[in-house]
């Protein structure tokens, strides 16, 4: 029997090496070389000429252009009926452009992508190595009656998807999961490095060939990451989260990359027992009981993208039963969470220091948006001294380590958003391009004293 020949790759960076080593001497990363059977690769291709290479590639033998020459028409986007979805891609998918879609087992990454296959207008064929032709009949059925334009394929070796696809002849392929495919060319294990690397590579080939758009489900391991050489992210054109905390039913879609759009724009969806719902206004599901109040509960006027988001603090301040007192935030930056209540302590006098403090978001979504601070400080001290705050009142500033509150991005947006939600006031930042009062009472303050004299 021949030698099987092996070779260690750099699970970080996908670095190729002769021996086992500690540090990759490529990303200097530690521990991350894993070894794997290699063998020597064919052209690996859908349509194999007798030698050995595929006659697409060689139609498209490239030749430079002058950039002046080339045509520059954007090729129009594939609206998958998904607004949500197509807002996160940046108006819909590209032709010919391969997105990885990332996200916790169970979060509902297969559900999304099935739903959004039986909602396509075009041919789409969906190719599962995860589940049996039944199961995702069962999941469809769930979801929607009919769908005419979607076909499943259960099977993991590309050469073989590849032969379907030229029967078939789908205008979009989806792949669950990445981590599934296997490829003659390579004799490691699915699941591996070098599988991973090279089926991918295998369909942005196919995918910039024939112009077909290509969706892939990517697991993620325990640290967050794409299971798989972080390369794979460097390949593809897009990459894409599905988040959530598994006991909330909302879930929402953010771009990490994005090669034809900006990263800033997210979806939300809510999982309901026939499918995800696409969430058009998120705002009002967000809070969750307005016209009652509670102490400990302050309103914020935040963005996310470029959509205003509003969205429910709320706070539990109490005495520490044991000696260090505990601090815990869920969907906010602990980091953030104890220079707010340092700021508190030092330009406001709080004696915070012996309490506990538990910081929560409402909805279970993870908020960057610095203007989230001011109502972050409000909900603290409402609970501190047990007095609420009206329900009518909306916030929307940052929080600086002065004590001095700054006026924050698309302030006009926000407060329209305040408006339309009902709210009767909205305190923000003093600045030049502060908006006026209208339908709402804008009111400006510039130190956490003057705003706690005004709400206590
Ligand atoms: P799934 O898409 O299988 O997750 P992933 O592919 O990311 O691992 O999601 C499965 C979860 O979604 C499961 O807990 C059941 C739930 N679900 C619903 O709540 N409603 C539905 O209509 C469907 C199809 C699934
Ligand atoms: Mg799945």
């Amino acid at each position: 029997m021949a030698k099987v020949k092996t070779t260690f790759y750099c699970q970080n960076c996908g670095a190729q090496h002769a021996r086992w080593q500690g540090q990759c001497t490529t990303c200097k990363e530690w521990n991350t070389l894993v070894e794997e059977v290699v063998e020597k690769k064919t052209v690996p291709s859908w349509e194999q000429t007798g030698d050995g290479e595929s006659s697409l590639s060689r139609k498209r033998t490239q030749k430079p252009q002058q950039i002046s020459q080339i045509d520059a028409t954007e090729s129009p986007r594939m609206d998958t009926t998904n607004a949500e979805f197509n807002r996160v891609l940046g108006g819909g998918l590209v032709p010919g452009s391969v997105t990885l879609l990332g996200g916790e087992p169970g979060i509902g990454k297969s559900t999304l992508l099935l739903q959004l296959c039986l909602n396509l207008p075009f041919k789409t064929l969906y190719v599962s190595g995860e589940e049996s032709a039944q199961q995702i009949k069962m999941r469809a059925e769930r979801i929607k009656k009919e769908a005419e334009n979607c076909y499943i394929l259960t099977e993991t070796k590309t050469q073989n998807i590849f032969r379907q696809i030229t029967e078939n002849q789908p205008q979009a392929l989806i792949i669950d999961s990445i981590q599934t495919l296997q490829t003659d060319h390579i004799e490691s294990t699915a699941g591996s490095v070098s599988q991973i690397r090279e089926c991918t590579s295998e369909l942005i080939k196919f995918a910039k060939e024939t112009n077909t758009p290509v969706i892939l489900i990517g697991h993620i391991t325990k640290d967050g990451n794409i299971a798989g050489p972080k390369v794979l992210e460097h390949m593809v054109d897009t990459v894409l989260q599905f988040e959530g905390e598994r006991n909330h039913t909302y879930r929402i879609l953010r771009a990490l990359k994005n090669r034809f759009g900006s990263t800033h724009e997210i979806g939300i969806y809510e999982m309901l027992g026939h499918g995800l719902r696409e969430v058009t206004n998120p705002s009002e599901l967000l809070i969750s009981q307005r016209g009652t109040t509670l102490s400990g509960t302050a309103i914020a006027a935040t963005m996310e993208g470029m959509r205003p988001l509003i969205i429910e603090v709320q706070a539990l301040v109490s005495t520490a039963v044991y000696g260090t007192p505990q601090r815990s935030a869920t969907g906010y930056n602990l980091k953030r969470l104890n220079m707010i209540l340092a700021v508190l302590e030092k330009r406001a006098g709080f004696k915070l220091g012996q309490k506990d403090v538990f910081l929560n978001i409402t909805g279970g979504i993870n908020v960057d948006d610095p203007a989230i601070d001011l109502a972050v400080v409000v909900a603290v001290l409402s609970s501190n001294f047990d007095i609420e705050i009206s329900s009518q009142h909306c916030f929307s500033a940052e929080v600086g380590l002065g004590g001095e509150i700054r006026p924050v991005s698309r302030m006009e947006q926000r407060v329209n958003e305040a408006e339309k939600l009902g709210f009767e006031k909205v305190f923000i930042a003093p600045s030049k391009s502060a908006p006026k009062n209208k339908g709402i009472h804008v009111h400006t303050v510039s130190k956490i004293e003057e705003l706690v004299k005004y709400l206590f």
